[in-house]
């Protein structure tokens, strides 16, 4: 996506706006940050980007930072999704898209730094992970800038505190004094991206009002709304709103490749000691072939040879692991989880038995599923046909998908 062009044509055209907020030249800028795994959330694409109520998560930020009244958004991403994001918010004008980076406070500081040539007054800066942001905190923040060069809004604990030792209370914590701290928080452009610049603590900050206290500056505080509540586990997706509305998917594969020697011999994504090995495409690990094609098959996404041609640079030389997370991704943005895997293995030799356990654990991880979803069974063809004379393996293989709760087909 062209982002420069993008942001020149929205920065005169923007103008959605709440009553309260500033004319649109004057309008803050804002940092998504997007480039996070989601790992606790367990969704099958990084959370930002699992549908929440109807639409990415993401999406739902950046429309409600815009209905919130905000000028340029500079969005971190993931390494390689530009592409996913691209698309996502393809209709908005005004985004640049930067890769962010190891840690959340990374991501932030690279994204300031792309809209460092727009030079804004004011910068809001944003988790992607929290969908709803109410106009109302966006117009408070805002209006704090005015006399602090920084305001994050918060909320009062509701529940006691105390501090453990060893599995024991040690003391209670004064609750009166302690704040939850949500996103948008809203900075002087010029003082967070030097606070930024400055920080020589860990790169581990929990929050950038944290940053611009440690070079001194003032954080006014602002009430903060529920609505605001980050998206982090999965019963968070799990919302009355969020129904399933598509039945299961099924897929078969099945896929044979020669032994041949001189080769080396991967099956399910483990190196096997043998006399020969398998010839063909890639790593030739007929085994993850066969799920590949199962999970294509089960989303009626075509095969493996179509997907991942032996003439595309891209794949060229590329381990069948890397097929399956490709195809685990696609199963992603057609909506769907892997449910279960079965994978059967047609040889005579080497004995899988004594592999069985590490090749689930690999296909598992590969999957990101719990091993218990993934079954490997092998079997002769008691000396009959190919497989039987040790010509070459062959592999079979059912993968289930199962609909990612929300998903439409269009994301
Ligand atoms: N984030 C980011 N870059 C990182 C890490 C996090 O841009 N290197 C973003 C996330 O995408 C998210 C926000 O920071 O929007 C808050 O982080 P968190 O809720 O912890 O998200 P994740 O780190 O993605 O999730 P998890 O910790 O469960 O893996
Ligand atoms: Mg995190």
């Amino acid at each position: 996506m062209d982002c420069e062009g993008g942001f020149k044509q929205l920065a005169r055209k923007h103008t959605i706006m709440p009553e309260n907020a500033l004319s649109s030249t004057d309008l803050p800028a804002a940092v998504i940050v997007a480039a996070g795994k989601g790992l606790r959330a367990g969704q099958p694409l990084p959370k930002q980007f699992s549908v929440w109520r109807g639409k990415p998560v993401l999406r739902h930020a950046v429309e409600a930072l815009r209905h919130g009244g905000t000028g340029p958004i500079a969005v971190a991403i993931p390494v390689g999704a530009e592409a996913l994001v691209g698309e996502m918010l393809a209709d908005f004008d005004d985004i640049i898209l930067q890769t962010g980076g190891e840690t959340r406070q990374d991501s932030v500081r690279l994204a300031l730094e792309a809209l460092a040539d727009l030079e804004p007054t004011h910068v809001l800066i944003h988790d992607a992970a929290r969908p709803d942001c109410p106009p109302e905190v966006i117009a408070r923040l805002v209006a704090s800038l005015e006399t602090s060069p920084g305001a994050i809004p918060v909320l009062p604990v509701v529940d006691s505190l105390v501090f453990e030792e060893g599995g024991e209370m040690a003391t209670s914590a004064p609750r009166e004094q302690l704040r939850r701290v949500q996103t948008p928080q809203a900075f002087s452009y010029e003082a967070i991206v030097s606070a930024h610049r400055g920080w020589d603590g860990d790169k581990t900050a929990g929050d950038d009002a944290q940053v611009l206290r440690a070079q001194g500056g003032a954080v006014a505080l602002v009430a903060g709304d529920e609505r605001l509540h980050k998206l982090t586990f999965a019963e968070d997706f799990m919302d009355a709103t969020n129904t399933p509305a598509k039945p299961p998917r099924i897929g078969m594969g099945y896929d044979v490749h020669r032994l041949a020697a001189g080769e080396e011999l991967w099956l399910c994504g483990i190196q096997l000691e043998h006399d020969r090995g398998l010839a063909g495409h890639s790593d030739a690990d007929v085994a993850l072939h066969a799920v590949v094609d199962a999970i294509l098959g089960a989303i009626s996404a075509g095969d493996i040879g179509q997907h991942f041609p032996p003439s595309d640079p891209q794949w060229k030389g590329a381990p069948s692991s890397a097929f399956i997370e490709h195809a685990v991704m696609l199963a992603g943005q057609a909506g769907y989880a892997i449910g279960n895997v079965d994978l059967t293995i047609i040889c005579e030799a080497p004995k899988i038995g004594p592999h069985r356990e590490p090749m689930r654990e690999r296909l598992a991880a590969l999957l990101g599923i719990q091993a218990d979803a993934v079954s490997v069974k092998a079997t002769t063809t008691e000396k009959l046909g190919f497989t039987g004379r040790g010509e070459g393996i062959a592999a079979q293989a059912v993968a289930m998908l199962i609909p990612q709760v929300g998903v439409s087909h269009d994301h």
